[in-house]
C-alpha cells in the first residue's frame, strides 16, 4: 500500500502539467516505466492516434467498397447448405458482434464447462450426442444450437447437453472487436515489457501473464495472445478461423475439420474463395483490421469531472492493468514469422484501449482451462499442459467503448460500474482498496471518466 501511495504522489505531480498523460508509458521494447521515471522524459514523440469513431467506416486500411464487401461476409447468415453446424451458436458473426456498429459487442453469453479429476487435473467434458452414439470432447464450449433434428435428419439429434459431472461452469460474454487491427499490431515486446514492469513491483501485487499462443496461419510460430477473455489468440485471422468453426460450425483452411461429422453433409473445408478470390476468413480478418477504434464521448471527456477522474484512475493504480496508451509497431514490421506485415494505416499508431492484454487473477477466474484442441486444433494437443494456470486468469478487460456495454465482466454478471469494480480482488486487491478509500467525490469523478470511455 505504501508503494501505491508514493506512486500516487509521484503521478499527481506528473499529470499536473498536461491534461492527458498516461501514467505508464512505453519507451522501448525492453523498458516500461511509470510516467514519473526518468525514462519517460526521454521517450520519443507521441505517434498519431488511432482513428476512432462509431461510424462503420474503414480506418484507412481499405477503401469503402472493400470494407462494405468484407462487412457483408461478416453480416451474412450462414445456412446448413453453406456449412452451418452441425453444432453452432449463431448464424453470423454480426449476430453477436454488433453494438453499436458491426464488430461491436453484444449481450450473448456462451456456456463453458469442465471438471477436475481426483488428482485435481482439469478434464474436458465428454458430451454425448446422437442418442449417445457420438462423444464430443477436447473443448470446454457447450454449443447452444444444432442443425439436427431437422428436415434432412428428422430422427437424429446433435444437440449438446451439459453432463451432470461437469460441475465447473461459466458463461462468457461476447466482446467488441472494434479497433483490433491496432491491437494486433502492438509488438509482443511491449506487452512483455509491461508484464516485467508489473512483476518487478512486488508491493503492488500485480503480475500479468503474457499468453504464448500458436498462430494458425504460421505453423510453428507462437506470439503473445491478446484476443478473447483468456487472450487465447494473437492474430485476428486465427481468431476468425476459431470463431467460424466453434461459433458457426463452418470449416476453413485454418480449421479444416468440423467438431463432429454427425448430421454433416457439406464436405470440409466449407469456406471457399468467392468470385473475387477471397475466402470468408480473409474477409473477416480484413474487416476487423479495418474497423475504427471505439471513440470517447467527446463532450463528457472534456469535462473537468472526467479529466479529474482520469487522473484518479491513474493515480490509484487502475492504469497498471488498464493501460491507457499502447503503440503499434512501425508500418512494414513483419509479424507471425513474416506471414503478416503491419500495414501503413496501422503502423506507429497510439491507441488507448485501457488494457495490458495480459492475463491476471483478479479473483473472478471461471475455473475453465484454455482448451487447446478447441482453440487451435487437435494437432496442438501437446501444448495443453502449458495452459494449466489459465483456469483462474482473465485478460484485463479493455475499457475503450465501455459506455456501449450493458453487462460487464467476462460472465456479464455485473450490471453497474461499481459492481464491476467491487468484484476486483486477487492481484487487484490493493488498487481496489485504494478505490474504496477514496472520498466519495473522487469516486464519482472516476466513474464519470469511465462513462466517457
Ligand atoms: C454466438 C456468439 C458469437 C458469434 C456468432 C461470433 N462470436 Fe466472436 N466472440 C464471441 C465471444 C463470446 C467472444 C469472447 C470469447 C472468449 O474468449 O471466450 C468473442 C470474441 C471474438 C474476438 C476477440 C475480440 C477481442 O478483442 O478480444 C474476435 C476477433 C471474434 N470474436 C471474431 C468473430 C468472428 C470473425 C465471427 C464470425 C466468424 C464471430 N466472432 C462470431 C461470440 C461470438
Ligand atoms: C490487476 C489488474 C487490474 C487492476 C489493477 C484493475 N483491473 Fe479492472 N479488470 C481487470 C480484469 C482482469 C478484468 C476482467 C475481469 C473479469 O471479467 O472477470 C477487469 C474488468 C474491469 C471492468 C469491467 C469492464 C467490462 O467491459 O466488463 C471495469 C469497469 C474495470 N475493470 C475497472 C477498473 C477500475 C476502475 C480499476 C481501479 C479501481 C481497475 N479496474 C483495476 C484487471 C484489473
Amino acid at each position: 500500500m505504501r508503494h501505491v501511495l508514493s506512486w500516487v504522489v509521484a503521478c499527481i505531480a506528473c499529470t499536473a502539467t498536461t491534461p492527458y498523460t498516461p501514467a505508464l508509458t512505453y519507451t522501448s521494447a525492453s523498458s516500461y516505466a511509470p510516467a514519473s521515471s526518468p525514462a519517460h522524459a526521454t521517450s520519443p514523440a507521441r505517434s498519431a492516434d488511432a482513428v476512432a469513431a462509431f461510424d462503420g467506416l474503414p480506418n484507412g486500411l481499405v477503401d469503402l467498397p472493400t470494407h462494405r464487401a468484407d462487412q457483408a461476409a461478416f453480416d451474412r447468415q450462414e445456412e446448413i447448405s453453406s456449412g452451418l453446424g452441425p453444432l453452432y451458436n449463431a448464424h453470423s458473426c454480426r449476430d453477436c458482434h454488433e453494438n453499436p456498429v458491426a464488430g461491436g459487442g453484444g449481450q450473448t453469453t456462451e456456456l463453458r464447462a469442465g471438471h477436475r479429476d481426483a488428482q485435481g487435473n482439469f478434464v474436458f467434458p465428454q458430451v454425448r450426442i446422437g442418442g449417445g452414439s457420438v462423444v464430443v470432447t477436447g473443448r470446454t464450449l457447450i454449443n447452444d444450437k444444432a442443425i439436427c433434428p431437422g428436415a434432412e435428419f428428422p430422427d437424429n439429434d446433435a444437440q449438446e447437453h451439459l453432463p451432470d459431472s461437469e460441475n465447473i461452469r461459466a458463461t462468457r460474454l461476447a466482446v467488441s472487436l472494434l479497433g483490433d487491427g491496432y491491437v494486433e499490431a502492438v509488438p509482443d515486446a511491449l506487452l512483455e515489457a509491461i508484464a516485467r514492469w508489473q512483476c518487478s513491483q512486488p508491493d503492488l501485487g500485480v503480475c500479468g501473464t503474457p499468453m504464448q499462443v500458436p498462430v494458425l496461419e504460421s505453423p510453428g510460430t507462437v506470439a503473445i495472445g491478446r484476443f478473447g477473455w483468456k487472450s487465447e489468440h494473437a492474430s485476428v485471422l486465427s481468431f476468425s478461423a476459431d470463431a467460424y468453426l466453434n461459433e458457426m460450425g463452418v470449416t476453413s483452411a485454418l480449421r479444416p475439420t468440423d467438431v463432429t461429422s454427425y448430421c454433416d453433409t457439406v464436405p470440409d473445408p466449407e469456406d471457399h474463395p468467392d468470385a473475387t478470390g477471397y475466402t470468408d476468413l480473409e474477409r473477416f480478418a480484413r474487416f476487423i483490421r479495418a474497423t475504427k477504434a471505439p471513440p470517447r464521448d467527446a463532450k463528457l471527456s472534456a469535462t473537468a469531472e472526467a479529466r479529474n477522474g482520469s487522473t484518479v484512475f491513474e493515480t490509484i493504480g487502475c492504469a497498471v492493468c488498464h493501460a491507457p496508451l499502447l503503440t503499434t509497431a512501425p508500418a512494414g514490421t513483419p509479424m507471425f514469422g513474416g506471414q503478416y506485415r503491419v500495414p501503413q494505416a496501422l503502423g506507429s499508431v497510439a491507441l488507448h484501449p485501457y488494457s495490458d492484454y495480459l492475463a491476471h487473477d483478479v479473483g473472478t477466474g471461471d475455473g475453465i482451462v484454455l482448451a487447446v484442441p478447441e482453440n487451435y486444433g487437435p494437432q496442438f494437443v501437446q501444448m495443453q499442459a502449458t495452459f494449466a494456470a489459465s483456469a483462474n486468469k482473465i485478460r484485463t478487460a479493455p475499457l475503450w467503448g465501455l459506455r456501449t456495454r450493458s453487462r460487464l465482466m467476462h460472465d456479464g454478471q455485473s450490471y453497474t460500474l461499481r459492481e464491476a469494480i467491487g468484484r476486483h480482488q486477487g492481484e487487484a486487491s490493493k488498487v481496489r482498496a485504494a478505490f474504496d478509500a477514496l472520498p466519495p467525490q473522487s469516486q464519482e469523478q472516476l466513474l464519470t471518466f469511465l462513462r466517457s470511455l
